[in-house]
């Protein structure tokens, strides 16, 4: 069933690259697939599965016939076309944070919360990345014995700040022998004034800061996942973190359960064979989740699972996805292959 024509904008950039592998090998059924861009990239030949893409400038009319529309191309971007495209007819999944907090504007990581889609949704935002894995490896849990808080911190890959983070941190690599002073220009936040290391450094800053202390990445976190959960009155804090690894978020979680005496093993069989997560949690033979090898992968990878020895619904968890995958481009494409579901079977 190839019925729909398909946009993706942003498609040069780490997240719409993603969507459209992702597209292509879970076989989306797509009859046309547009790549749009910025004019720098309008006439770039693309090569994808031993199939080829010519992209194309973004334009209102890029629209025109478009049933399905992809953002990843920054706010700004999904600001100027989103509604655009949609009063043409596409529904757009927006990677952006421009509508993610609009309350008429469902936030859907489908294995939490599928419920809120309907098929005659107009723009439908993705999560934050980190929000994306940290709601996904919480759900069961959440689910079976309630949670009441959530403390993150979060380590997060350069790939979150796009292509140019990425070549930042390889050309800052490769200046070993001077690492005091190589030079920065990207991170921590592009449109920012001060700029500093992420080779051989751990940067506190994601995003601009709010005058509450908090960076809008970890106000992000806090509101998305409340919004996610339904659960406005959680308490919610999140501490984020840019490290040097290119691709794949890891997060520290500290969570307290509605309920208590719960223990660790009961914590992990309700995590395990649910679809999309992964435990890797075996002290005994040093098996953990890390980012190195969670890159490429779909799942959502969870261990380090502890009980905290001071509070009676305490636990803490290490949690680790492909933060340009299920953080970003396979969410979106999941959101997409849901709609398809619910048209097909309406
Ligand atoms: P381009 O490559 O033409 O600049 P990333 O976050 O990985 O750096 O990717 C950003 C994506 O957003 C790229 O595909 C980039 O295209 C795209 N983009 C940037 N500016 C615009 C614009 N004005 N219109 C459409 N797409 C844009």
């Amino acid at each position: 069933m190839s019925t729909l024509n398909v946009a993706i904008v942003g498609a040069t950039g780490a997240v719409g690259t993603t969507i459209l592998e992702k597209l292509l090998a879970r076989k989306f059924p797509a009859k046309s697939i547009k790549l749009l861009a910025s004019k720098r990239s309008a006439g770039v030949e693309v090569s994808v599965g031993g199939q080829n893409f010519t992209v194309e400038e973004t334009v209102p009319e890029s629209f025109d016939d478009v049933d399905i529309a992809f953002f990843s191309a920054g706010g700004s971007i999904s600001k100027m076309f989103a509604e655009e495209a949609v009063k043409r007819g596409a529904i757009v999944i927006d990677n952006t944070s421009a509508f993610r907090m609009d309350e008429n504007i469902p936030l859907v990581v489908p294995e939490v919360n599928r419920h809120v889609l309907t098929k005659d949704a107009g723009i439908i935002a993705n999560p934050n990345c980190s929000t994306i894995q940290m709601v996904a490896a919480l759900e069961p849990i959440r689910e079976k014995f309630g949670l009441n808080r959530i403390i993150v911190s979060t380590y997060q890959a350069v790939s979150g700040a796009g292509t140019e983070a990425i070549e930042e941190l390889e050309s800052q690599a490769n200046q070993f022998d001077n690492r005091a002073t190589v030079e920065a220009s990207v991170l921590p936040s592009a449109g920012g004034e001060r700029h500093y290391p992420i080779a051989f450094n751990a940067i506190p800053q994601i995003d601009a800061f709010d005058e509450s202390g908090y960076t809008l990445e970890e106000l992000k976190m806090i509101n998305e996942t409340k919004k996610i959960f339904e659960a406005p009155s959680m308490h919610v804090s999140a501490t984020c973190v840019r490290i040097p690894v290119v691709t794949g978020h890891s997060e520290s979680l500290y969570i307290e359960l509605d309920q208590e005496g719960v223990t660790t093993e009961e914590l992990r069989a309700a995590l395990a064979d649910v679809p999309g997560l992964v435990v890797q949690d075996d002290p005994a033979t040093q098996s953990y989740p890390m980012a190195l090898y969670a890159e490429g992968k779909d799942e959502v990878f969870v261990g380090r699972l502890r009980k905290d020895p001071d509070h009676p619904c305490g636990f803490h968890l290490w949690v680790v996805t492909d933060n340009l995958v299920k953080g970003a481009a396979l969410n979106s494409v999941q959101i997409a292959e849901h709609l398809v579901e619910l048209k097909t079977t309406s």
